[in-house]
């Protein structure tokens, strides 16, 4: 994640409209956005009149959420799972593929009893990832043009080029660099890294941590997922 150009090149899409109808519908009212980034969506939640703690690793994600015109209702915290309160959350949310930058089979187990942990009784654990038989990465290979953004201080035209690594360990690697269009210095380079686990794995991983009405969606339709579909949504209750 890149902070300074997430927004920009992050539309506001189906799968935002699908977290907001779904907060909407469970009537939570104490949520926490874990991976909250730039508050891309908690600013959206927390307009719909919910009580948010958003919590994100990246300090500058974080200050730059905190930049942001947002109403009354926000704790802003730099940290992770860990830093959730026991039995306070009606909801945990981790939107836009959080679920995936947990590469160990550790570290998932850990965000997944942090979140039952946080839970009320009755409470929703809700969070997207990839299907791993859709191969999104294919498409993503295929994409050889730039990413364009602006740089919020100077103005200038900033392009967003990734290199793949590929696919091996069900781990796909990519590196995301942002040069200065006009004078193409590297302003930033990352190594990215996204788990992606079956529709199996992640029920079992849910159930034993002791979630039950597992419900996983497709695709933003609240359609039940199919093999082929993109995402899976899933939704456990504690
Ligand atoms: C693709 S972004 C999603 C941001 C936001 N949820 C959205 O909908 O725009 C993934 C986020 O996961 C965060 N992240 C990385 N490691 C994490 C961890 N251990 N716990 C929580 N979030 C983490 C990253 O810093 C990044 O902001």
């Amino acid at each position: 994640m890149i902070p300074l150009v997430y927004d920009q090149i992050n539309a506001w899409g189906k799968d935002d409209e699908f977290f907001l109808r779904l907060l909407n519908k469970i009537n939570a009212e104490k949520i926490a956005d874990l991976g909250c980034g730039t508050g891309r969506l908690t600013t959206h939640f927390v307009k719909a009149g919910n009580r948010i703690t958003a919590i994100d690793p990246n300090e500058e994600a974080i200050d730059y959420a905190k930049s942001k015109e947002c109403p009354e209702g926000v704790t802003w915290i730099v940290g992770d799972s860990t830093n959730l309160q026991p039995r306070a959350f009606d909801a945990v949310l981790m939107t836009a593929n959080v679920a995936q930058v947990f590469l160990t089979e550790e570290s998932w187990k850990a965000v997944i009893s942090d979140a039952y942990r946080a839970l009320k009784p009755g409470g929703h654990f809700i969070f997207d990832t990839r299907n791993p038989l859709a191969k999104v990465w294919e498409e993503w290979e295929k994409d050889e043009t730039p990413d364009v953004a602006t740089d919020p201080l100077s103005g200038e035209r900033l392009e967003i080029w990734t290199e793949y690594e590929g696919f091996a360990d069900d781990v796909f690697t990519f590196y995301e660099t942002v040069k200065n269009a006009r004078t193409d210095e590297v302003v930033i380079h990352e190594k990215m890294q996204l788990r992606f686990r079956t529709q199996e794995e992640i029920y079992k991983s849910l159930h034993q941590a002791g979630f039950s009405q597992i419900q996983t969606y497709g695709d933003w339709e609240f359609e039940q997922a199919t093999e082929e579909t993109k995402s899976f949504i899933f939704h456990g209750v504690k």
